[in-house]
């Protein structure tokens, strides 16, 4: 299966992070390339560009995509909360600007073996690395109802989450779930017929659920955001696209916490408050797609972005 995905804000993007010539950026979750394509373009001559991605399969694609750039482009397969150790191994100190877009490619949606789709029949797995060794299915089948039902409602934010989980506990007792359309299915039968009439396709915040708790998708962006001041130079910009408002509250509130203002005496020899300013926020409000972006690609429909800069030595409070 080819891989496609349409890379959202993009003008956006390279508006806030700014990329110069000679700079070095890292694309923290670099799918296709999309994003990488753009910037290393803005970054030559002279710059670098390291993409990272959990996927071998989107390493594969970006690094075809991205082939006449090969001597300024390093990918790497890893997980962005490694990045300052994927950078230390390539001897890079700091880095002028950092890109996460968030979640699963059209690619990973798309593909049917994946698992990740309400809407394919596949196995149930939604694993972005295939060596991680949890799935959906360990999941569904071995999860407590009471674990099932909490991250049903606190991953999906699922107004169901109870009656979920008890429909999965009482199907599983018949035989292993082992489709997503298994899945689907028992959802669908949880879900009063009333409730199921407006809105989402009835499997979405169940899926997205599933999804966050096997790759432990928020305590990546968290463990990755608490190590931005290692990770960017003074003047470095960060931004991070998210597509729902679970991961868009991590991000918020990271950049608010690294961007209060120390509030002791100018006199005072050391800080006591804990208030360091590490970045100044760029986007007070997050970013959203253009209508004319939403019309030619709906699925950017969720995506918001949020961009920070690394506050300069000696000014704006550090
Ligand atoms: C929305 S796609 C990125 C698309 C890319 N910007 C483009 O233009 O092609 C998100 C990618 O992030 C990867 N990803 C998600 N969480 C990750 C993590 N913790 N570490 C590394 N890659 C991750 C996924 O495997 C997926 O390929």
């Amino acid at each position: 299966m080819p891989f496609a995905h349409k890379p959202v804000l993009v003008a956006e993007v390279l508006h806030f992070l700014e990329p110069r010539s000679g700079e070095i950026f890292v694309d923290a979750t670099v799918g296709g390339g999309g994003h990488s394509s753009m910037l290393i373009h803005r970054l030559l001559p002279g710059g670098r560009l390291i993409g990272l991605d959990r996927d071998p399969e989107a390493i594969n694609a970006a690094r075809e995509r991205l082939a006449d750039y090969s001597d300024n482009v390093e990918l790497v397969q890893a997980d962005f909360r490694d990045l300052k150790k994927v950078l230390t191994e390539k001897g890079i100190g700091a880095v002028d600007g950092l890109l996460f877009d968030l979640g699963v490619s059209s690619y990973q949606l798309d593909n049917p073996e994946r698992g990740f789709s309400y809407q394919r029949e596949a196995p149930l797995d939604m694993r972005m690395s295939p060596e991680q060794e949890l799935t959906a299915a360990d999941i569904v089948n071995n999860w407590s109802e009471e674990k099932l039902a909490t991250i049903i409602w606190q991953y999906g934010e699922e107004r169901w989450a109870r009656r979920i989980a008890a429909f999965i506990v009482a199907a599983r007792k018949k035989a292993p779930l082992v489709t997503t359309t298994q899945l689907v299915d028992i959802i669908k039968a949880a879900i009063p017929a009333g409730a199921r009439r407006s809105g989402p396709h009835p499997a979405k915040r169940t899926f997205q659920a599933l999804r966050i708790a096997i790759n432990g998708e928020l305590e990546a962006i968290r463990t990755a955001l608490e190590k931005l001041e290692e990770i960017l130079k003074p003047g470095g910009r960060v931004g991070v696209i998210s597509f729902h408002s679970l991961e868009d509250r991590i991000v918020k509130n990271c950049f608010q916490q690294l961007s209060g203002r120390c509030t002791c005496l100018p006199d005072f020899p050391i800080c006591v408050c804990g208030q360091r300013q590490v970045l100044t926020v760029l986007t007070r409000r997050p970013v959203f797609p253009s209508a004319e972006e939403i019309a030619a690609n709906p699925r950017a429909r969720s995506a918001r972005l949020r961009v920070a800069r690394r506050v300069l030595k000696g000014k704006e409070g550090e």
